[in-house]
């Protein structure tokens, strides 16, 4: 078996993300349908602009490191949104759909904070500091849009999530 070393972690993690961020780009638009809070709807769609740059950014880490954008199926994300498709479901037309929905989305970005974290430190370590830079912008927009949903919550939606609809 050919030697692995952080580069490999590296390129592997990589492809991991790549996978979420697409598959979080596809999600985002029914997260947005969904929900009933307008500015949540607008909170789902601009992070989902914010995802199309994130995708463009580790498409420039690709090329850093000399290999192809290719995703590796990341069976952690994958869970994390069919949980997203449940409160949907589940909470469709009730008032604690969108608390939900803000804790799902919540789910996805912790996620994505711990990889964007890991890679940054492993491209500093490698040397990579263009890499590292790219990958920390993207660090830094999870966060606040972390922090965006949780003052959303606050600010509104866990209350109305406390008072039945009818
Ligand atoms: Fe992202
Ligand atoms: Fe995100």
């Amino acid at each position: 078996m050919a030697e692995k070393t952080l580069e490999t972690l590296f390129h592997d993690t990589l492809r991991d993300i790549y996978f979420a961020e697409r598959k979080i780009l596809k999600a985002l638009p029914k997260m947005a349908r969904g929900a009933q809070s307008p500015d949540l709807k607008a909170a789902f769609e601009k992070h989902k602009e914010q995802t199309e740059g994130q995708i463009e950014r580790l498409q420039r880490v690709f090329e850093i490191i000399g290999k192809p954008a290719r995703g590796k199926t990341c069976d952690a994300i994958e869970g994390i949104l069919a949980e997203g498709d449940e409160i949907l479901e589940d909470y469709k037309d009730t008032a604690a759909l969108d608390a939900g929905l803000i804790a799902s989305a919540q789910a996805v970005e912790h996620y994505e904070i711990t990889r964007y974290g890991t890679l940054k430190r492993w491209a500093t370590v490698l040397g990579m500091a263009d890499a590292a830079a790219l990958l920390d912008a993207t660090l830094t927009e999870e966060s606040d849009t972390d922090e965006s949903l949780t003052a959303l919550a606050d600010a509104s939606v866990n209350a109305k999530a406390m008072t039945p609809k009818k």
